[in-house]
């Protein structure tokens, strides 16, 4: 069954390179995102595991606990990681699980059969501090993700669950912002003086903080 945004992100046990850890343990009262790689000793997935890594610290200033996957074994993964800090800059300072039995992959549906048929395609799971699933993005194998979006919808997220305000398109931190319909002006006179109405139904602010 399909991971659905605003389901309650499964829970689990598994090993990792960090030793066994349970998801939901691990988060802790944070965010945190779950991503899958196809395989280790694989060229796309080197490189991102490498720029995830690179840009832990903004995960981190975000309260966000990232946990990777790809189902090789986790003697496997502390193999590959050496090239991973020796290609791409960095070590690996967060946890990939082995997922050798697929019990994991499996959970979140990450095996698309009609993509690969063993292996997992390129999940991204958002998951809030509530351990609801916010996001989910699926990249097939030959498409690496991108790491300026992941960290984008994350922002989005973390503001949209502060404010009553949603994000337009292309916004980036820091842009103007659009006003819930579940506000009336008077609450939003309050809440956002001197707001735009484009449109009764589209009014737009400055991005609260
Ligand atoms: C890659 O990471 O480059 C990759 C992994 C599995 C299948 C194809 C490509």
């Amino acid at each position: 069954m399909a991971i659905r945004i605003g389901d309650e992100a499964p829970n689990f046990t598994a090993e990792t390179t960090d030793g066994t850890i349970n998801l939901h343990e691990y988060l802790g009262d944070g965010w945190g995102i779950l991503f899958s790689h196809p395989a280790d000793y694989t060229p796309v997935c080197t490189t991102e595991l490498g720029a995830f890594a690179n840009r832990k610290a903004e995960f981190d200033q975000r309260n966000t606990k990232l946990i990777g996957l790809s189902v090789d074994s986790v003697e496997s993964h502390h193999g590959w990681a050496k090239d991973i800090e020796e290609t791409q800059g960095s070590a690996l300072n967060y946890p990939l699980i082995g997922d050798e039995d697929h019990t994991v992959a499996e959970l979140y549906d990450m095996i698309h059969p009609n993509e690969l048929a063993t292996l997992t395609v390129r999940s991204v799971f958002i998951i809030d501090p509530d351990k609801k699933v916010r996001l989910t993005l699926t990249y097939p194998a030959s498409v690496g993700r991108n790491l300026d979006e992941v960290i984008r919808v994350l922002d989005a997220l973390q503001l949209t669950s502060k404010f009553p305000v949603a994000t337009p398109v292309n916004w980036t931190d820091g842009s103007d912002v659009i006003i819930s319909n579940a506000i009336n002006d008077d609450e939003a006179n309050e809440k956002f003086p001197g707001f735009e109405t484009i449109k009764p139904y589209l009014r737009k602010t400055k991005q609260p903080s």
